[in-house]
């Protein structure tokens, strides 16, 4: 690791708060902490104490909850620009999820008393806040209603639209589709077992919807899996 020395005071990540001018940003984390998390790291633990907030600056972590016998939801994962550690230190709550580093990752951590001043200070810095909260809300009310209305098939198969949708190319066989996930860290966003996830894909596969490739898919008939959505 680096020491901090080295790399000079905390610059803010390229895309935290898109709104915000570089003079807000600044004084946002003028006063946080750089720290280095390895991969598989937890950063921070549901029901423990809140009192900080995080921003990344680089690398990527996964926000989870826990389910019964060693099972867990993903809520959301976050790459650099991200923010979290915001619930608890608005509402004073334990942490309301879990953050493990999926890759070796470097955030600034800030105080509840820095954040509170800048939140006070700008009115800019607050309204960003507001609008990733309701960005966060909206991705909730997604998961809850895959949950809620689609089968498992149904949420492999949204889940491969949606990543191509943000990530995918075109090419003459189908959109291609990289995949920064393991097979266990898919089936935790569409919550369901390994073993399930692979039988749906390898039957989406031998139906000719998808070709499957190490870290990566190929989308071959993105109507027929669209289908399995509705
Ligand atoms: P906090 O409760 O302090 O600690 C856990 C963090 O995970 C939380 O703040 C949020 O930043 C983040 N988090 C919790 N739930 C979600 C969610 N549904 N989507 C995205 N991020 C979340």
């Amino acid at each position: 690791m680096i020491p901090d020395e080295v790399l000079g005071p905390p610059a803010p990540p390229a895309s935290i708060f898109a709104e915000l001018s570089k003079d807000d940003l600044d004084t946002l984390v003028s006063t946080f902490r750089r720290r280095t998390f390895a991969r598989t790291q937890t950063l921070v633990e549901v029901g423990g104490p809140g009192g900080s907030v995080f921003l990344i600056e680089s690398g990527r972590v996964r926000i989870s909850l826990p389910g019964s016998e060693g099972r867990e939801v993903t809520l959301a994962h976050m790459g650099p620009g991200d923010c979290f550690g915001e619930m608890s230190m608005l509402d004073g709550e334990p942490r309301s999820a879990t953050v493990t580093a999926v890759e070796d990752t470097v955030v600034l951590e800030g105080t509840r008393d820095d954040f509170m001043r800048s939140l006070e200070a700008s009115p800019r810095i607050a309204m960003s806040l507001l609008i990733m909260m309701s960005q966060r809300l909206r991705a909730a009310n997604d998961i809850i209603e895959s949950l809620s209305f689609l089968d498992v098939q149904g949420r492999v198969a949204r889940f491969l639209l949606d990543i191509a949708a943000k990530s995918g190319t075109e090419t003459a066989e189908g959109i291609s589709v990289a995949l920064p996930y393991t097979r266990q860290e898919m089936a935790n966003i569409v919550s369901t077992s390994r073993e399930t996830l692979t039988r749906v894909l390898k039957n989406f596969e031998r139906l000719k919807y998808v070709r499957l490739l190490r870290r990566k898919v190929v989308i071959l008939n993105a109507p027929r899996l669209r289908l399995k959505t509705q």
